[in-house]
């Protein structure tokens, strides 16, 4: 790890997370870019560290990369990963061991040794960078599941800082969690933090019954609750506290940018690029098994092979950002989703109005919310999400109280979004019904719950969540004697 010795010790406030929120990109004539990295942890962090000054440390994307540059006033750390690393820890036991694992266990986990010493060893460089950016008493805040030893290996190394951990993914019941051959080990390593968050009040108690049965220390019995009522693990002289925190967005600035005229121009010219269809179902994803892409499209061609949707009228737009492309169970899925298009396009598709509008590709943050504002339906179809931040971008577009959400009941955003028309993913035909009532449904009916829907979103933006994370893990010391204890 290459730190300049100027940098030592100098942030107040650290995030870590193994993805930096750029991603380093070389150029064909040798330059170097840095662009935008995908997924929701970035989405929700960039404006809070946008708001603060701090640093931030994480894999940059490529091999063996040492830089440390300033993107934005931000100073991003780069841990360096070789390329074997990228292949046993991120590709091996992040998104082929735990990622199923946490996610209802949708695809067999796969549990090998040599993957589990690199997720150790890229831990403890990770503890280590994080250890060398931070000053005095500093602020740690730790991110997600590639990262869950950090807690422990930082305390080690710095007693005097404040440890924050938060979960971006669903935390498994005890009965898939225990499969994990060093699920001791993980249990152990979240609890170095002082605040261990959760979206949901559920992930926080199969945590706390977790650690009184692998970790065997004395927990709080009551029931969690959301930004309150936290439970807490007594380990030795600490008490660590456990919290549900859900994630958001930036919805104030989102909910501005969709009323520009710039964007509102675009949205009707996607509509009439299309061929002014009366309906557009919109699909925004990382191109991931847990997404239920395919759930939707098996119910769009069951609608159109009955007849209750009309194929000349409709258009689905689908944009998949590339995902984890060297994991198997992806390149599978990716063939599988990719075929389910190709089907519904060759049977309802005429040469000049494809049915499936289908992008494996990232689109600009400009062309998506004109995306958001240009849909009459949104579906968000996963069989497990830990919250899912693109039903709430769907809903902070929609000023003009218009569009429909179609929400999977098994994502974290569902416990909040509660107007929306919810559906069980196994459940095809009721999916398919969710999807119709939407389409389907009177203006005054839509603009109900839009408006229901928005109340929610711009209430509890992301600053919100990171304050009510970082006010509890400020306060962990003064009142964790007064935490909740059943
Ligand atoms: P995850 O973190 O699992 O990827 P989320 O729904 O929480 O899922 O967050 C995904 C983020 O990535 C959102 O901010 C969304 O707008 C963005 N995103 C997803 N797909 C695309 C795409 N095709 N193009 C641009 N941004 C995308
Ligand atoms: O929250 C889910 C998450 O895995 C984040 O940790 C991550 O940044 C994002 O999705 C995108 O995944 P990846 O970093 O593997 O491309």
């Amino acid at each position: 790890l290459q730190i300049d010795p100027d940098e030592l010790h100098t942030a107040d406030f650290v995030v870590v997370a193994n993805r930096l929120p750029v991603d380093k990109e070389t150029l064909p004539d040798g330059s170097i870019r840095w662009k935008r990295s995908p997924g929701g942890l970035v989405t929700a962090l960039e404006p809070i560290l946008r708001s603060q000054t701090g640093a931030w440390v994480g894999w940059s994307g490529v091999p063996d990369s040492h830089d440390n540059p300033v993107v934005d006033g931000l100073q991003l750390i780069s841990v360096p990963l070789s390329a074997s690393e990228i292949n046993e820890y991120y590709e091996g036991f992040s998104n082929a061991t735990l990622w199923p694992l946490y996610h209802d266990v949708l695809v067999k986990p796969e549990y090998h040794r040599e993957w589990w010493n690199a997720y150790v060893e890229v831990n403890r460089r990770f503890a280590e960078a994080a250890s060398a950016a931070a000053s005095d008493g500093a602020m740690v805040w730790i991110q997600d599941y590639q990262l869950q030893l950090v807690p422990k290996m930082l305390r080690m190394l710095r007693p005097d800082l404040k440890i924050g951990f938060f979960l971006h993914i669903p935390f498994p019941p005890v009965e898939l969690f225990m499969q994990l051959p060093w699920r001791t080990e993980i249990v152990e390593g979240l609890l170095g933090a002082d605040l261990i968050g959760f979206h949901l009040p559920g992930g926080a108690q199969n945590f706390l019954y977790l650690a009184r049965r692998l970790a065997g220390q004395a927990t709080s019995k009551g029931t969690v609750g959301v930004r309150s009522k936290f439970g807490v693990v007594q380990v030795g002289f600490r008490h660590v506290r456990v919290g549900a925190f859900p994630i958001s967005i930036d919805s104030g600035a989102l909910d501005a940018e969709s009323r520009s005229r710039k964007i509102r121009a675009r949205a009707a010219e996607i509509r009439t690029e299309l061929g002014n269809p009366s309906t557009i179902l919109l699909g925004v994803d990382r191109l991931d098994y847990t997404k239920g892409i395919d759930v939707r499209l098996q119910a769009l061609s069951e609608l159109l092979a009955e007849g209750r949707i009309d194929p000349s009228d409709t258009v689905m737009i689908q944009l998949a950002t590339p995902s984890r492309e060297r994991v198997d169970s992806y390149i599978q899925m990716r063939a599988g989703i990719e075929q389910l298009v190709g089907n519904i396009n060759g049977t309802y598709g005429e040469v000049a109005h494809q049915v499936v509008q289908y992008l494996h590709r990232p689109v600009d943050r400009d062309e998506l919310i004109a995306f958001f504002v240009a849909a009459d339906v949104m579906l968000v179809t996963p069989l497990r999400d830990g919250m899912n931040l693109v039903a709430k971008e769907y809903v902070a577009c929609r000023s003009d109280l218009g569009g429909a959400l179609v929400l999977s009941e098994f994502t974290g955003a569902a416990a909040e979004l509660r107007s929306a028309y919810q559906a069980n993913p196994y459940d095809l035909d009721g999916v398919k019904d969710a999807i119709m009532a939407a389409v389907n449904q009177d203006d005054e009916e839509g603009r109900r719950r839009m408006r229901a829907l928005r109340r929610q979103v711009l209430a509890h933006d992301v600053s919100r969540w990171a304050k009510s994370f970082l006010g509890a893990l400020g306060s962990t010391q003064e009142t964790a004697s007064s935490a909740n204890r059943g």
